[in-house]
């Protein structure tokens, strides 16, 4: 099984549009120490033939053109036979009005995920003859193209930020948000860009996983309030923080996990720097932290 990191940064991407902070100030300034990330996507596949993305980032068309295995092959053609969501937010689904173009694929999401495309008319650019909605249930086993097995499964999230009940119900375990769990030849790895808190049936489930992406939108819980970027809490977001007691580098340590990797990390994250004190403490943990580009291999 291969794994393409499309884009590694969270919601915004990293250096943001809008933003100069610590983080983005040096990408904009080009410092070799930040490398620009776009917003988190992945693309798996068995036989590097077939592939399947996980999220459609609004950079799609530019992370389709960096990476070959997904240049298409013939005149309206494309390896991307189809698309998995694992939430709601901007940064998840995005994209998909970039795959507009009459190449049929299919879409898997959750029931909940579908109805909110189906409420946005705007999807419909995603013709019914062409790209094929499939609601996922959690925890059915499902055969991705080239006979990948995967799943989806619930993970304490949060509702996408457009929705009007974007503040309640955080940390919920259901359809709002969900993981991917690949198995392959006897392994397992995960795929879990958004997580509000490591519940005891999300901390079963990756005990001794090969592989766990995870949420690293955030360092510290109260980072965006202290860079003066925002006024939401990591808890508020629906993002549990890498670091301290309760941070998810503490909360995953335990597991036995061989391969743990960030993603989704926003552009105020100092792991983002490299040689930052905060990266060589995630890395000391046995982090990895994701870039653009980043290949796994299981
Ligand atoms: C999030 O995960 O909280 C989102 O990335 C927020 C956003 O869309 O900006
Ligand atoms: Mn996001
Ligand atoms: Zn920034």
């Amino acid at each position: 099984m291969r794994l393409l990191v499309l884009g590694a940064a969270a919601g915004g991407g990293a250096p943001q549009w809008n933003c100069r902070c610590s983080v983005c100030a040096r990408a904009w300034s080009g410092d070799a120490e930040v490398v620009p990330r776009t917003q988190a996507s992945i693309a798996v596949s068995l036989d590097g033939e077939r592939w399947t993305l996980i999220d459609c980032a609004p950079e799609v068309l530019a992370q389709i053109q960096r990476n070959p295995e997904l240049h298409p092959r013939g005149p309206r053609h494309s390896p991307i036979e189809a698309v998995v969501l694992t939430g709601g937010d901007i940064d998840h689904i995005a994209g998909l009005l970039s795959l507009r173009e009459g190449t049929p694929f299919t879409l898997y999401a959750s029931g909940e995920l579908q109805r909110t495309l189906a409420d946005n008319r705007v999807f419909d650019v995603l013709r019914p003859d062409v790209v094929t909605r499939t609601a996922l249930g959690l925890d059915a086993s499902l055969a991705l193209p080239g006979g990948l097995e995967a799943r989806v499964f619930a993970v304490p999230g949060k509702a996408a930020l457009y929705q009007p009940d974007e503040g309640e119900g955080i940390g919920a375990e259901g359809e709002t948000t969900v993981g991917v769990e690949f198995r392959h030849a006897g392994r397992r790895l995960y795929y879990v860009p958004g997580c509000a808190r490591l519940s005891p049936a999300l901390a079963e489930r990756l005990e001794g996983a090969d592989v766990v992406l995870f949420d690293g939108t955030l360092w510290r819980d109260d980072e965006l309030i202290r860079e003066g970027l925002g006024h939401k809490t990591g808890a508020r977001m629906g993002h549990l923080s890498m670091s301290g007691p309760d941070g998810s580098i503490a909360a995953l340590a335990p597991l036995g996990i061989r391969r743990k990797v960030f993603v989704h990390i926003n552009n105020s994250n100092p792991v983002l720097i490299e040689h930052s004190a905060e990266r060589r403490e995630a890395e000391r943990a046995g982090w990895e932290i994701a870039f653009d580009g980043m290949q796994i291999v299981l």
